[in-house]
């Protein structure tokens, strides 16, 4: 074997983690001499008044703040055009994103757009962007996505319905502000859902076929700080201290994701979240234990250890106990967070199955996924999650 091939690099942004981070965000757009700001963010936000604090205090500072808001969940390749075009049309040098994952991928799609005057879909895949995006600095909502530490935008093409994956470099902001005190007005759904994200982060990480020591140590501490704290956030949403624990795992999984890739979940949640506009963190949420289990025999010692940190026996166990008892483990800690659904309460019917499984097959995720996941592979998990 080459030994290049072994070589394992680590890339991560600047960022200040902690409770009143957000106040610095002024400071960090002086040090990088923002003039003309995009802000973007979406209704949700919002609704929780953290923008008008931050764009009151950007303008009190002689900051020219334009807002950008026309945002769905999972957006769209034209709505980031739109951006661009306000980007373009209030001369805007800089972009500053405050939300949750659709939000900071559709700042850092305006951002590649604006730099390399193409369309958006252009750059799917992996190092496809040449030129570097205008500054941006993330403040992250929710605790999951942890866009605002990662190489990754994810775009839906509209017309084709399904997500395309940018990753690269250039995607990863210049500095993101990660303040859990932002996070404490989340509904619960959706901090269960992007909870369970980051999870799926974690694990896809540490079992993906370009993991490292450096990406291990952080996707391990994320799954124990999730395994601990997230039953804690579902009892007592408004617990600072339980929120603050959750964000750190966020941040700690985006590490490990950003730099190790993903896997079979998320080549199967991006082709859904396409196809049937899904939240994201929900298809994730319900794919998880089903391609776990389909792993387990590629890297029986890293589940190993998976099971190890949910405290299941695994001393004198053979592989296949382990691995039932994993599969029972997270099927368990699924419902005790009120997550016990298929696809087909959300319209799944098992004549799309087939579609979704050849645009999964097709997304980069996949390639770093443990096991080699088939098309008939892909079409059984889909099946199993209906
Ligand atoms: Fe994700």
């Amino acid at each position: 074997m080459n030994e290049l091939s072994n070589l394992r690099k680590f890339v991560a942004p600047e960022y200040v983690y902690g409770f009143g981070s957000r106040h610095l965000l002024s400071q960090y757009a002086h040090n990088f001499s923002f003039d003309k700001i995009l802000l973007v963010t979406d209704n949700g936000v919002k609704k929780a008044c953290w923008i008008d604090e931050i764009k009151s205090d950007l303008i009190s500072e002689g900051f020219e703040v334009t807002l950008f808001d026309n945002i769905s969940p999972n957006p769209r390749d034209y709505e980031i055009m739109q951006g661009v075009k306000v980007f373009e049309e209030n001369n805007c040098d800089s972009i500053i994103a405050v939300g949750g994952g659709s939000v900071m991928d559709c700042a850092k799609g305006i951002g590649i757009s604006s730099a390399n005057k193409q369309h958006i879909l252009e750059f799917e895949g992996v190092d496809q962007v040449n030129i570097p995006s205008p500054p941006l600095i993330c403040l992250p909502t929710t605790a999951g996505s942890s866009a605002d530490v990662s190489q990754f935008c994810i775009v839906t093409d509209s017309s084709r319905k399904l997500k395309i994956a940018i990753i690269s470099k250039t995607t990863i902001p210049d500095v993101a502000l990660v303040d859990p005190e932002m996070t404490i007005s989340m509904p619960l759904t959706l901090s269960v859902q992007t909870g369970l994200d980051a999870l799926t982060h974690a694990v896809e990480a540490y079992v993906s076929n370009a993991s490292s020591p450096m990406s291990d140590i952080n996707a391990l501490e994320s799954i124990r700080l999730i395994y601990k704290y997230m039953p804690k956030v579902f009892e007592n949403p408004n617990n600072e201290e339980f929120r603050n624990k959750m964000m750190l795992a966020s941040l700690y999984a985006g590490l490990a994701f950003s730099n190790a890739s993903l896997g079979g979940v998320h080549a199967m949640a991006h082709s859904l979240g396409g196809l049937k506009d899904l939240p994201h963190g929900l298809c994730n949420t319900i794919l998880l234990d089903k391609v776990m289990n389909h792993n387990f025999d590629s890297n029986p010692n890293k589940f190993r250890h998976i099971a190890q940190i949910f405290n299941l026996k695994t001393d004198s166990n053979t592989s296949q106990y382990i691995k039932t008892d994993l599969a029972k483990f997270m099927k368990d800690f699924k419902k005790s967070l009120n997550i016990d659904k298929g696809f087909g309460e959300f319209g799944l019917v098992e004549k799309e199955i087939s579609q979704l499984a050849h645009n999964a097959i097709n997304d980069p995720c996949i390639v770093t996924n443990p096991r080699k996941l088939s098309i008939n592979d892909l079409k059984a998990l889909y099946e199993q999650s209906i």
